[in-house]
């Protein structure tokens, strides 16, 4: 395992249920941490809670380029590169075709996918000058297999995953590294709007969530682990 003390992490939708895990595990390892989410309330609190300076915290909304571009500038007057950047932030609208509206396809899309373009377009320039750099997403099963009722965030996420592969061949002669993780339901605040019929105690905690991340973080630089498949043990049909 690869040390995270001292590393510069990122996590964008540090606010959520996984990121504010996730935040917790990487600083008990010594990383410096660099918090950023889209409710200012919320990031704030969770910067209290883990004494992570005020210079360090960042609103942002991922489907705003100049509030990507403002976190990125924020973030790089600080530090050089960040080492480890997860991309947290997310919605979802799961809703079947009757009831989907064209914004809300729409709102999936700029979330899901344009915001983490946003961020890669706005971070790597940096890890490229660095040579070095991780970035951990989190496209989920629905970015992998189909579910009846997720047209748009599974446009969403295989979106991010094909993007994310791409983008991963673009660099395969620098040293940064792309780890997508498909996770299975997990039980945090994101389902609490969904009207689907789920057993949210059979899910993945958002801290064991948080430790999969974790761990990835500290994989050996010398390789590369492309993806993993994390599913709920009721779930464990791919
Ligand atoms: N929970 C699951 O079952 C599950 C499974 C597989 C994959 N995932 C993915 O894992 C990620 C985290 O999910 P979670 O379970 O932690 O959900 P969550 O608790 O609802 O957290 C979502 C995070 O995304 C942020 N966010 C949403 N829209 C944003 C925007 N426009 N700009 C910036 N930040 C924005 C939220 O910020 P605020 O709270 O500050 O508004 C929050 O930090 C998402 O990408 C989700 O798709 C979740």
């Amino acid at each position: 395992m690869e040390s995270l003390k001292g590393k510069n992490v990122l996590i964008v939708g540090a606010t959520g249920g996984i990121g504010a895990q996730t935040a917790r595990l990487m600083q008990g390892s010594g990383a410096q941490l660099f918090l950023a989410g889209r409710n200012a309330a919320k990031l704030h609190a969770v910067g209290q809670q883990l004494q992570v300076p005020a210079q360090r915290l960042f609103t942002v909304d991922v489907t705003s380029e100049e509030s990507v571009a403002a976190l990125a500038a924020g973030v790089q007057a600080q530090i050089p590169a960040v080492d480890v950047l997860v991309i947290l932030s997310g919605i979802g609208i799961i809703k079947p075709m009757e009831s989907l509206s064209a914004q809300e396809f729409q709102l999936t899309l700029q979330t899901n996918l344009f915001g983490p373009f946003l961020l890669l377009k706005h971070f790597l320039p940096a890890m490229k000058e660095q040579k070095k750099g991780l970035i951990i997403n989190i496209p989920g099963v629905l970015g992998k297999v189909p579910m009846a009722g997720a047209a748009a965030y599974s446009a969403s996420k295989y979106g991010l995953t094909g993007m994310l592969q791409s983008i991963r061949e673009e660099l395969k002669r620098t040293e940064i590294r792309i780890t997508n993780i498909f996770m299975g339901g997990v039980d945090s605040a994101f389902w609490d709007n969904i009207d689907l019929r789920v057993q949210r105690d059979k899910m993945i905690r958002e801290e064991e969530a948080a430790k999969a991340i974790w761990f990835l973080a500290q994989q050996p630089a010398s390789g590369v682990v492309s993806e993993m498949v994390l599913q709920p043990f009721n779930h464990q049909a791919i």
